[in-house]
């Protein structure tokens, strides 16, 4: 069944950008919609419609989300709203070398949409930038299993 998922992205250098692009590319081959919409100026409303959201983000600072990310993960933090009608998936990117806060930028946002109610599908895709693969082709080759092994059942296009 088609999905429909919008990819929201949280980067500084771009990266993350790239691996969203991918994603979207490789859900629509195979027959699905993805709509990337960059955080920047974001706050909790994005998050008004429900349906199925995918985090794309990088880490910064001190474990910290992208600068383009912090207005929307403080509003969600503010505003507190009900996401229990939301399903997200997240793709973490770090680095290793960073071992206490090892793409922390994505499991911060996942902690906190946990929080609000809202319903994680899968486990969390991390990527190391030491690790030799391109994180861009992990993503893509991740995202549609991911869509099939755990958003069929429950979130098809009406
Ligand atoms: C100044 C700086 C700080 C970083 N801090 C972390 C960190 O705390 N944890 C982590 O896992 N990765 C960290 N990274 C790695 C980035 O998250 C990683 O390189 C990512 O792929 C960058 O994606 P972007 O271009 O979308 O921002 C840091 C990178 C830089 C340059």
């Amino acid at each position: 069944m088609a999905q429909s998922i919008t990819i929201l992205v949280g980067t500084m250098t771009g990266t993350a950008d790239m691996v969203a692009q991918e994603v979207q590319q490789a859900l629509e081959t195979a027959g699905h919609e993805g709509k990337i919409v960059m955080m920047d100026g974001l706050d909790a409303k994005v998050f008004a419609p429900d349906g199925v959201f995918l985090l794309c983000t990088s880490t910064y600072g001190n474990g910290d989300v992208p600068d383009n990310a912090q207005k929307l993960y403080a509003s969600l933090e503010a505003d507190a709203p009900n996401l229990s009608a939301v399903t997200y998936g997240v793709i973490a990117l770090g680095d290793r070398t960073y071992k206490d806060t090892y793409c922390h930028g994505g499991i911060r946002f996942d902690a906190l949409l946990k929080k609000l109610g809202a319903r994680r599908a899968g486990e969390i895709l991390m990527h190391d930038a030491g690790s030799g693969t391109l994180p861009e082709e992990v993503a893509a080759e991740w995202v549609v299993p991911w869509v099939e092994q755990h958003l069929e059942k429950d979130t098809e296009l009406a």
